[in-house]
């Protein structure tokens, strides 16, 4: 494979407005050195983390001037001395935290996660963030058993879609809050049990949707009032699990909510799991993801890629509502 010298990355040297405050910037790669490997980047996704980076509004914000771009796929193309586990041609994600919005990196091997053959770049690009954070919070919170219900909202999100395939694959049910009535078909054909709407007083008629049974576990990404309508839904001891505030609304929780019906509200944050987690089990959730991805039960809808010189286009449009699926950058083919 031939090696590359330079490449072109997206870069950020003020955090504001998104698509104002992204730039093309050419950049030198050095050869890869002991341990590392050089990678070719394929594919990366504009999540909504990377638009708030942008903004300048997240939990952690990195040095500027910084390359964001916070998971993607690659290919090896040259390796150091002493790599021992990936080879020319194998697919990796990139280290956290290395800006995977560039055509181009040296990164050290062992921080690289190795992809299984047989997936396609979009949904590779796409494995790392959205499938371990419905994993995680299906298995981590509530000891759920088949034929248990979930509620969440943005259950159109790419990671609502993964609960909905997720827990369609271990048999529990979800009930699924949308804001646009066109799209219950279309999570009904994934597997979702029951699709409402955010205006619907559904939390009055939960018998009636799901035969008498009581959430335990709700996920919220919205907040507001939205996340609100979910607490109404769980089962004493339930547990609520906010993940993302799409709506940048705060939310309450009743005094007699949490007396009553001891109600657990906790947070969850994939990055922070995947830093802290040995090494061994981040290698081990993967390899439960990676075959789903491959085979289709795992999928998050693709709305359009773009090249990287279309950088700003791409991020108005990933920051656009009523998208059909993730916005990707596409490097090579
Ligand atoms: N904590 C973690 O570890 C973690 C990991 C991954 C993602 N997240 C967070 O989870 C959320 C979803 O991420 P994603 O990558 O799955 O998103 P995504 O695929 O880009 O989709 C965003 C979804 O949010 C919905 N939405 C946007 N604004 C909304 C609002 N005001 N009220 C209700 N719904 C709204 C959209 O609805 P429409 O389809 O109707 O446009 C869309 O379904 C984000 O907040 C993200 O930061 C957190």
């Amino acid at each position: 494979m031939p090696v590359p010298k330079t490449c072109r990355v997206i870069c950020i040297r003020e955090f504001g407005e998104p698509a104002s405050v992204v730039r093309v910037e050419q950049r030198e790669l050095a050869a890869p050195g002991a341990g590392e490997v050089l990678i070719e980047m394929l594919a990366a996704p504009i999540n909504p983390a990377d638009i708030n980076i942008l903004e300048g509004r997240y939990g952690t914000l990195p040095e500027l001037p910084a390359i964001p771009g916070n998971e993607g796929v690659g290919v090896v193309v040259a390796c150091g001395d002493g790599v021992s586990d990936l080879v020319p041609g194998r697919w990796v994600r990139p280290p956290p935290g290395a800006g995977c919005w560039r055509e181009a990196l040296v990164a050290r091997a062992d921080d690289c996660i190795g992809l299984p053959d047989g997936l396609e770049a979009e949904q590779a690009a796409m494995i790392s963030v959205n499938p371990p954070t419905a994993w995680l919070m299906l298995q981590d919170f509530v000891d759920l058993r088949p034929g248990d219900w979930v509620v969440q909202n943005a259950a159109n999100s790419g990671v609502g879609r993964c609960v909905i395939e997720i827990a369609r694959h271990r048999g529990l049910k979800t009930l699924n809050v949308v804001r646009r009535a066109e799209l219950a078909e279309e999570l009904g054909a994934i597997g979702a049990d029951a699709v409402v709407l955010e205006d619907d007083p559904y939390f009055k008629e939960l018998g009636k949707i799901t035969g008498g049974a009581k959430p335990r576990l709700g996920l919220n990404a919205v907040g507001g009032e939205s996340a609100g309508r979910l607490l109404r839904c769980l089962a004493p001891g339930g547990t609520l699990v906010t993940y993302g505030g799409m709506s940048k609304q705060a939310f309450s929780v009743g005094a007699a909510q949490m007396i009553f019906s001891d109600l657990r509200v906790r947070g969850f944050w994939v990055s922070r799991w995947i830093k802290n987690a040995p090494r061994e089990k981040v290698r081990e959730l993967f390899a439960k993801i990676a075959p789903l991805v491959r085979d289709g039960t795992l999928r998050v809808p693709v709305d359009a890629t773009f090249p990287i010189d279309r950088a700003a286009e791409a991020i108005r449009r990933a920051s656009e509502a009523g998208r059909a699926g993730k916005v990707l950058f596409r490097f090579r083919e």
